[in-house]
């Protein structure tokens, strides 16, 4: 159960330094020069390449029960997806019916995730409201090491949550000390704009991009960062996809809002021309939500990682087949929102930002990994090569190429949306817990082999929030 990595560079969020570093018991046991270590260690060479903490993609869906059918990557396959492309942890999603109790629904997918080959952990969605949420909320964050609640404006008549759930999902989340994160998609516009689509005779993948114009994610985005910087709670944006939204995260965060952003490398590298495609197998593959955008709001999104205003990279992975796809056929709205990316979001960020000169080495750990540890409170157990992190690395080839395709990710989809992409840059071995799980193009993804990470509440950012909110309190006029 040990494991030295030599002559490599350790990369961190802050910091670049020549060392080793030896693994014991899935921990990291000592980083430096001429370690001493017991005779049977395993030693592998990483001269010429990058240690890095494994990454995180905080934003996943494996086996996801949506829109009528299953995600088909499902807690193992996705997860030693991920393994391949340098993922050691995952933060995927419950996602309770209306209606549902929140602890019956964590509890199935815990059962789910029993299988996974890496870490994992869950935000839970709230998608209705009465005491009993409330109070199953405190349970989750105080025995399950749940520090995050989601909540999705967009998918009326199905999860959406109102304004009136919003509020009072946020101040709840804000006493327990985890954070409300949003998709942020104005739902009835949504609603209404499609059926406009439909009356129109578009029932094509196009109009599902049609029906989800940019201003309806600002309009979103506008509403709930507002809505938490009156009720004083600090939140967390998924799957920013256009400029509208990140001018609003932009601007909250110029006035002093605690306001955190996530973008999806899909969002970065894939642009709407693919819902004019001809085949409409091809266009129905790419409709997730929010959908592609211009290449004028990807320039946009790069900017917005490279200048601190988002924090994480993710990739909503949501797997459907074209048969499953296929439902849709003849009226959009009932196609299967999702798309893949979990082994391919750290490849693809490396060539597209570290080797253009968009990101640093060190920036790009940081939005792959150390800010959504940091973000979700399991720095520096998480997110870290350093002494006394779980072991979960990542040994970066920055020479090594290969071409990204559907006929040979691990992905158990029949689609990559960034297929045909070159890389320069991509994993030599994956450690997770301390063992090698992914070796120069070979996975031994290990079933069940993945634990739940507990998240406690109140992260740092949460007193700071409460110091704030504290020298601003609204007070009682004295009257004679
Ligand atoms: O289209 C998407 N993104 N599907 C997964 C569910 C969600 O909205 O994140
Ligand atoms: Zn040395
Ligand atoms: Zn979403
Ligand atoms: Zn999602």
């Amino acid at each position: 159960m040990s494991l030295l990595i030599k002559n490599g560079t350790v990369i961190n969020a802050e910091e670049t330094r020549q060392a080793d570093v030896y693994c014991e018991n899935g921990l990291i046991k000592a980083i430096g020069h001429d370690l001493d270590v017991p005779e049977n260690t395993e030693i592998i060479d990483a001269a010429g390449q990058y240690i890095m903490p494994g990454g995180i993609d905080p934003h996943t869906h494996m086996q996801l029960p949506f829109m009528g059918t299953v995600a088909t990557d499902d807690f193992y396959t996705g997860t030693a997806a991920g393994l391949a492309g340098g993922t050691t942890m995952i933060i995927d999603f419950v996602i309770p019916a209306p209606g549902e109790n929140l602890l019956d629904a964590y509890n199935k997918w815990m059962e789910w995730a029993q299988k996974a080959a890496g870490d994992y952990s869950f935000h839970v969605a709230i998608t209705w409201w009465d005491e009993t949420v409330s109070a199953d909320m405190e349970t989750l964050v105080r025995d399950h090491g749940v520090n995050s609640f989601k909540h999705f404006m967009a998918y009326k008549n199905a999860i959406m949550a109102d304004d009136e759930i919003l509020i009072n999902s946020f101040s709840r989340s804000l006493e327990l000390g985890a954070i409300p994160t949003v998709h942020a998609e104005n739902g009835e516009l949504v609603f209404n704009l499609q059926q406009e689509m439909m009356d129109r005779g578009i029932t094509g993948p196009e109009g599902h991009a049609l029906s989800r114009p940019p201003q309806v994610e600002g309009e979103a985005v506008n509403r709930a960062l507002r809505i938490a910087e009156v009720l004083k709670v600090p939140i967390y944006v998924v799957h920013n996809s256009c400029k509208e939204a990140l001018d609003e995260i932009t601007r909250a965060r110029s006035q002093g809002q605690r306001v955190f952003g996530e973008v999806l490398a899909s969002h970065l590298l894939v642009d709407e021309t693919v819902y004019q495609n001809e085949d409409w197998e091809t266009a129905a593959a790419h409709v997730m939500s929010p959908p592609f955008r211009s290449s004028e709001h990807q320039d946009a999104l790069w900017k917005g990682l490279q200048s601190g205003n988002l924090h994480t990279t993710a990739t909503d992975h949501c797997c459907f087949c074209a048969e499953q796809k296929a439902a849709g056929k003849d009226d959009f709205r009932l196609i299967p929102n999702g798309t893949a990316g979990v082994e391919n979001r750290m490849e693809a960020l490396w060539t597209h930002g570290v080797n253009k000169g968009r990101l640093t080495m060190n920036e790009f750990v940081k939005v792959t990994s150390t800010n959504a540890a940091q973000i979700f409170n399991i720095y520096p157990r998480k997110g870290s090569v350093s002494k006394g992190a779980d072991a979960d690395i990542v040994i970066w080839d920055p020479k090594a190429k290969k071409t990204i395709s559907a006929k040979t990710h691990h992905q158990n989809v029949d689609f990559n949306v960034l297929e045909g992409m070159e890389v320069t840059g991509i994993p030599s071995h994956t450690i997770s817990a301390g063992k090698v799980v992914y070796a120069n193009g070979e996975l031994k993804a290990v079933k069940g082999a993945g634990k739940y990470v507990n998240r406690p509440p109140f992260a740092d950012y949460f007193e700071a929030q409460r110091l704030q909110t504290e020298s601003t309190k609204p007070v009682a006029v004295k009257r004679k």
